[in-house]
């Protein structure tokens, strides 16, 4: 693994931005795989704006993102396909018949796997994580082979995602992942962290034990991973 410790959101965005704007720069038909929640968001939104200054291109670029809610249309201003749509598609000038979203593969999930192997395979694969260690919606638990499927959410995953809805109780409770085989095909890995609240999970990833009560912790396991954090989130790393 290779870390990098940044001095705050911003300058991690950057890291990120800048990581991935190289790589479509030597890789024009980039495959991506793509995460969503507030840590992405200014990287994103970077990214957008190296497209429009014509520095970068998305035109041949596929993406898939890691997961979606349950029962939530592409419309709703909730989902994950809207919030796609806001923060990169409609910023950049990729094609949107080269998105792919897991729970577009109703009901046989696993096609989502298929079709992410016959596009060639994930190039680039970013990651958030959540409080409880999970990569995609993957919480603990779930098996190191397990593949795109639907799942049911973590209770701090729907304490964590209800800002974003007007109660808890308006936060869907199932969702379709990628799965952890699916995750670790990828031939490169980014994983992003930001705040003191994934502190602990981060220690955990990088320093514990491989173990499905972590499922990040998978990534000790991968060959080409990068992390990136903010001082906060790299809180309980003792640096001299
Ligand atoms: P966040 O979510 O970026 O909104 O903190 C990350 C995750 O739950 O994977």
């Amino acid at each position: 693994m290779k870390i990098y410790i940044e001095k705050d959101y911003n300058a991690l965005s950057k890291r990120a931005a800048d990581i991935i704007a190289s790589f479509l720069k030597q890789k024009p038909t980039t495959i991506l795989g793509l995460p969503t929640g507030s840590t992405p968001q200014k990287m994103y939104g970077m990214l957008a704006e190296k497209c429009e200054k014509r520095e970068i291109t998305f035109k041949r670029v596929k993406t898939f993102n890691l997961d979606e809610y349950s029962g939530l249309s592409a419309e709703d201003q909730k989902s994950y396909h809207f919030f796609m749509k806001k923060n990169l598609f409609s910023k950049t000038d990729i094609d949107i018949k080269n998105t792919f979203f897991p729970n577009d593969f109703k009901p046989d999930y696993q096609k989502y796997d298929k079709k992410i192997k016959e596009s060639g395979g994930i190039d680039l694969q970013v990651l958030g994580i959540g409080r409880d260690g999970h990569i995609g919606f993957n919480e603990p638990g779930s098996k190191f082979s397990s593949k795109t499927r639907k799942i049911y959410l973590a209770k701090t995953t729907v304490e964590d995602n209800s800002r974003f809805f007007e109660s808890k109780k308006d936060v869907p409770r199932k969702a379709v992942t990628m799965g952890i085989s699916t995750i670790m095909g990828a031939k490169k890995i980014i994983l992003l962290a930001s705040g003191e609240k994934k502190s602990e999970a981060i220690f955990n990833t990088i320093f514990g034990p491989v173990s499905t009560k972590v499922p990040a912790s998978i990534l000790q396991r991968h060959k080409n991973v990068i992390v990136i954090l903010d001082k906060e989130s790299a809180k309980k790393f003792k640096i001299k």
